[in-house]
């Protein structure tokens, strides 16, 4: 861990607020709405208690996971965050670069302030998936897709849950869009797809390329009809990012999907929306046996962690937390949090009595 930094990232959080410029650790920090969403996510977690077992032998234990098909060293992951510029210059390569050094899986967002093929050198052999939001013009979504592909991303995340961007009043109120400001454009802007678009070339104005990109970002209007355009130009591993019904966890394992993660987008999109925690249990009782369930949205502690496998999550993405360790001491600040976080995951896990994650059942729970 990094000497100077919080080891609670509660605490680190507070920190980032007083650190960071007002209009980034808006958009960072914010959410939908009032905020009742990220709130519901918290007091999810909160509702549910761990209950430690003694006298296991917990000397030796393995925090790694299988994930579709690659082993990880804990069962946690990097979430894609964009326009991580706007915290720290270094942005994603930085991240990129953290991921790499432990080993854990880094999920680029379409959004970033860095294009896909400078993250994948960023990165070298560190693994890394990416992230599609799912633009108008089929084109850039080939495009898109062929470019990871050849950086070596090995899973695609599609988020369904941001069609547009929801109601963020922090954002509205400071007038702060990092994409305005050109930032979280770089794949858009390098793209053969994206600039044809517009004649050729994003020129020196770059009002055009802006109005364009606004024009194509979000497709509100695919359906569940259009997952086959997905299989077409992915040939690995396809998860489906915002889950919250079961019944669309059921329609997606039955379109051949090979993973789901139950997320509310760290509550940004649907302000007064359930706790992403709620829904897991019975998302995981829907489709648990037939696909792989990962899970974000208010994981903040290795606590969380444990509260989130033992629900049946396979593994758990983080977002804002390690966003605030980017914010305030770049790479290493990365590497802190997730040091911090699969530190703490370890000992609790320990002091349980579990040594592996698959022992994590809703047994060791106590909820509501
Ligand atoms: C996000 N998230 C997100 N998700 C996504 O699929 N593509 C993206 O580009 C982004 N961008 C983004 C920016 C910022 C600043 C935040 C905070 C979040 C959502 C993210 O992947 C994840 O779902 C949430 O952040 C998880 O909640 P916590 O960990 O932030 O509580």
């Amino acid at each position: 861990v990094l000497p100077g930094l919080p080891t609670d990232l509660t605490r680190l959080e507070r920190l980032a607020r007083k650190r960071l410029s007002p209009g980034a650790h808006g958009y960072v920090a914010g959410s939908a709405g009032t905020g009742a969403t990220a709130r519901a996510n918290r007091e999810a977690f909160d509702r549910w208690r761990i209950v430690p077992r003694m006298l296991r032998d917990v000397t030796v234990r393995d925090l790694s996971v299988e994930v579709l098909g690659a082993s990880l060293p804990a069962p946690v992951l990097l979430g894609p965050v964009g326009v991580l510029s706007i915290v720290h210059p270094d942005g994603e390569l930085a991240v990129a670069r953290a991921a790499s050094a432990l080993n854990v899986p880094m999920v680029l967002s379409s959004a970033a302030s860095y294009t896909i093929e400078e993250v994948a050198e960023a990165g070298g052999e560190g693994p890394r998936w990416f992230q599609l939001y799912w633009p108008k013009d089929p084109e850039i979504a080939a495009s898109f897709l062929g470019r990871a592909k050849a950086a070596g991303y090995t899973a695609l995340v599609v988020t369904l849950d941001t069609p547009m961007l929801g109601w963020r009043p922090h954002d509205l109120d400071q007038a702060y869009l990092p994409f305005l400001r050109g930032i979280g454009v770089a794949n858009y802007f390098s793209d053969p797809a994206f600039l044809k678009g517009i004649g050729g070339s994003v020129g020196a104005d770059r009002s055009t390329a802006l109005l364009h990109w606004a024009a194509i970002f979000g497709n509100p209007a695919v359906t569940w009809d259009d997952l086959g355009f997905l299989r077409e130009h992915w040939d690995g591993p396809i998860v489906l990012k915002g889950i919250q019904h079961t019944d669309d966890a059921r329609r997606a394992v039955d379109a051949g999907i090979d993973g789901v993660i139950v997320s509310n987008h760290g509550g940004r999109q649907v302000d007064g929306a359930v706790g992403a925690l709620d829904m897991l249990p019975e998302v995981v009782a829907a489709v648990g046996e037939r696909t792989t369930v990962l899970f974000d949205s208010g994981i903040r502690s290795g606590a969380d962690v444990v509260k989130a496998l033992a629900l049946g999550a396979r593994a758990v993405l983080v977002g804002r937390p390690y966003a605030y360790g980017l914010g305030l001491a770049g790479e290493a600040g990365v590497r802190h949090v997730l040091r911090c976080l699969m530190a703490e995951l370890d000992l609790t896990m320990a002091l349980s009595g579990i040594t592996r994650p698959a022992d994590l059942t809703p047994e060791f729970l106590r909820g509501p």
